[in-house]
């Protein structure tokens, strides 16, 4: 069995669609661990309901970013995780952390990247507009939401949304595709090489698998 390990910072209602997904076999992996970096995050409940070892490191005790990934990465790799999974996780990583997973650390955020980068993607996609946003599951590099896009999915913006009525939507796509994607990447269909992400070695577009533009 292929091991996960899950970051969170909150809610985790990725976390649960994984733990789900792990549970219905359509990801054929064990969930071995949750590590967050607030210790009051909803989604550590959530794996310890699971029966999954949960727990919380307080940047607080550490000096610095390095050390508290150095830590984090210690105590990740006694899981041997076959993947990583970026689940919320509301922290900059060290470059030491992205070298060391690199090929096998997952994200998703909360817009159609290259679009909006970084906070507040829904606050934008409304100013701006947009009848068009979503999501986008992509393999970590070193740049910030920088990494290639594995698999978006889009929502309509309708007129009278608020940043609460998008989030939903987004979070409703986002609970289906990425256990699809973590399932891809366990089967060993999935890979970043040259930068890139590959699927069933077919490189992926810019906007990932099935991208219509
Ligand atoms: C998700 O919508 C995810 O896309 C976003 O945080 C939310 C976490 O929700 N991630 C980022 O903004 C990363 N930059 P959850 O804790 O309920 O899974």
């Amino acid at each position: 069995m292929k091991n996960i390990v899950v970051l969170i910072s909150g809610n985790g209602s990725n976390l649960q669609a994984m733990i789900d997904a792990c549970a219905q076999e359509r990801i054929n992996g064990t969930l071995r661990a949750v590590f967050s970096n607030k210790a009051e995050a909803y989604g550590l409940e959530r794996a310890r309901e699971a029966g999954i070892a949960a727990r919380a490191l307080s940047a607080g005790n550490f000096d610095s970013r390095e050390a508290f990934d150095l830590q984090l990465m210690q105590e990740i790799d006694a899981y041997a995780p076959d993947v990583v999974v970026l689940a919320g996780y509301m922290r900059i990583l060290s470059p030491a952390f992205v070298a060391n997973y690199r090929g096998r650390l997952l994200n998703i955020h909360p817009s159609l990247l290259p679009k909006y980068p970084g906070l507040h993607t829904h606050r934008q996609a409304l100013a701006n507009g947009d009848r068009e946003h979503g999501t986008s599951v992509h393999f970590v590099t070193e740049e910030l939401d920088g990494g290639p896009v594995i698999l978006q999915a889009k929502i309509p913006v309708f007129e009278g949304d608020n940043e609460e009525d998008i989030a939903a939507r987004v979070q409703h796509q986002e609970h289906a595709i990425y256990p699809l994607v973590v399932g891809w990447f366990l089967e060993g269909r999935l890979t970043m090489k040259e930068g890139r992400a590959w699927l069933d070695g077919q490189l992926l577009p810019a906007q990932g698998y099935a991208a219509d533009e």
